[in-house]
């Protein structure tokens, strides 16, 4: 599918159209150099993006959620969805979205869902990655885990991209500043041009 038809599917999401169109353009750079992999699927919108252009270099996309909702998303919070509610169980699961949304982009062949918590995912993980998208919980605490665990996965000149990056406090919350400045802080990490509130850092090369 093309950018504009993929951006047309009805997906229920967080990112803005030229958000979601740098994160296409990054995917296509990263991933003729290996897999690509993001935690935070929610209901597929980035992994529309990130997956379509690793399905075009014959890539994979790995997708990281345990697909009940962050902090935020929960009954009474800010971003809350009844939609996303399994009346079953009366919790949020946002992975029979996350697998329609797949089945509309026919992305099954290119993007791997793991489902579990992203720290857990990160245990046994030795595959090193073109690219790693942070948008998954948005406390300090989630946030700074995802970067730990997983930014040292990312290969020389490979990318990580971490979404909601707000320098107003009023703006919105801080945790993914947060690592975004940490990763900066590190000195391995080359800054790349912001688009919206997602940030794009290069590992550069050994010394
Ligand atoms: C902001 S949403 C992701 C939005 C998505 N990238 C998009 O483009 O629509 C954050 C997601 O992270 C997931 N999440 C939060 N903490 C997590 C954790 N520790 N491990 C795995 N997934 C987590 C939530 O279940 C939620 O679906």
């Amino acid at each position: 599918m093309t950018f504009d038809e993929l951006l047309r599917l009805p997906v229920k999401g967080f990112m803005e159209d030229h958000e979601a169109r740098r994160l296409f353009e990054l995917g296509l750079a990263a991933a003729p150099l290996g897999p690509c992999l993001e935690i935070g699927s929610y209901c597929g919108k980035s992994a529309l993006f990130l997956g379509e252009a690793c399905r075009r270099s014959g890539g994979i996309l790995f997708s990281i959620d345990h697909h009940r909702g962050s902090e935020e998303q929960q009954p009474g919070e800010a971003y809350h969805d009844p939609e996303l509610v399994d009346p079953a169980t009366g919790l949020v699961d946002t992975f029979r979205f996350f697998r329609r949304t797949l089945d509309l982009a026919d992305l099954t062949g290119a993007v791997v869902p793991i489902v579990t918590q992203s720290r857990v995912a990160a245990r046994a993980w030795a595959t090193p990655l073109s690219l790693v998208f942070i948008d998954g919980g948005h406390t300090f605490e989630a946030a700074e885990t995802d970067y730990v665990c997983w930014s040292g996965h990312v290969k020389q000149g490979g990318l990580l991209v971490i979404h909601d990056i707000f320098f107003d406090p009023a703006a919105g919350g801080q945790a993914p500043r947060h690592v975004y400045e940490l990763a900066l802080a590190s000195g391995l990490w080359e800054e790349l041009p912001m688009t919206g509130t997602l940030g794009a850092l290069r590992r550069r090369p050994a010394a």
